[in-house]
């Protein structure tokens, strides 16, 4: 699938909404190893992605797969415990599509995380990083989910990305950290295609131009969210951190003992930040 319809979209939105009772305004991407922030949701649906047509299905261990519906601090949320990558095999157009499906269920606020390397040396695995920019280096190479006809009930043929994240969702999640007495870091967030690690020349490349940690998601579901015009939060769960001399050696088990740390700590943060909504 290389450009998404609106049939396509409609397709997957309906047999959700079919489902639900509720109409979500936060949607919420959970990445690797936080899935757990889902057992919070009061009330809810659960629907295993797999079923929901033309869903990307997650391949990897760390991703449930599972879309569950329903409250977290008062608010209705659309909840996906997993995400699907492009390293999976999946088009950009793909990659989108839960996004666009949230939106056409009435998602206004999307919060999305995920866990990242730090490239930032003051940046300690288990920290948590509010993303304040990112670096669409996969779009500046052609790999863009907004490639094809646009779809214009959503957004414009060129969309703005000069506030790609919100910055009273920012000052939200600032005020959140500082009551649970959780640090906040801050910084610009990139995605690589993977999902071989950087190379430790990679790394100081991307220290170079001014990046804080990397990963291999988010970005893609960002410029959807942005060109439907949906606010976005980014978090970052820091899980471990570059390996800028060729010194360590970073694994997916890694990634996945890291999100144990981080998750209770994004919890809190994105709880707060829904109850100051
Ligand atoms: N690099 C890329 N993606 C990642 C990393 C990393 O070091 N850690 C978690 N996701």
């Amino acid at each position: 699938m290389d450009f998404l319809t609106i049939e396509v979209i409609d397709k997957a939105a309906d047999f959700i909404q079919h489902q639900i009772a509720i109409e979500p305004r936060v949607g919420m991407i959970l990445g690797s190893g936080l899935g757990t922030l889902a057992d919070s949701v009061e009330g809810s649906v659960r629907i295993e992605a797999q079923d929901v047509p033309g869903w990307p299905k997650s391949t990897i261990e760390g991703h449930a797969g599972r879309l569950i519906i329903g409250h977290l601090a008062g608010q209705p949320v659309f909840v996906m415990q997993g995400r699907s990558h492009y390293y999976e095999g999946y088009s950009m157009a793909q990659i989108g599509l839960p996004v666009r499906v949230m939106q056409r269920l009435g998602v206004e606020i999307l919060v999305v995380t995920n866990a990242a390397g730090a490239v930032n040396p003051n940046f300690e695995p288990g920290d948590l990083m509010l993303i304040t920019d990112h670096i669409n280096l996969l779009g500046m190479a052609g790999l863009t989910p907004l490639r094809g006809p646009n779809l214009s009930e959503f957004g414009p043929r060129f969309p703005d990305m000069g506030r790609p994240y919100d910055r009273k969702l920012m000052d939200l999640a600032r005020d959140a950290v500082k009551e649970a007495g959780v640090e906040l870091r801050e910084g610009v967030y990139i995605c690589l295609a993977g999902p071989s690690f950087e190379s430790p020349a990679d790394l100081r490349f991307l220290k170079a131009i001014g990046v804080d940690a990397v990963g291999m998601s988010t970005v893609p579901e960002v410029i959807v969210a942005r060109h439907g015009e949906t606010r976005v939060l980014g978090i970052s769960g820091i899980s471990n951190k570059a390996n800028l001399d060729g010194s360590t050696i970073t694994t997916h088990e890694e990634v996945l003992e890291a999100g144990r740390v981080i998750a209770p700590k994004i919890l809190e943060l994105i709880k707060g930040m829904l109850r100051r909504l």
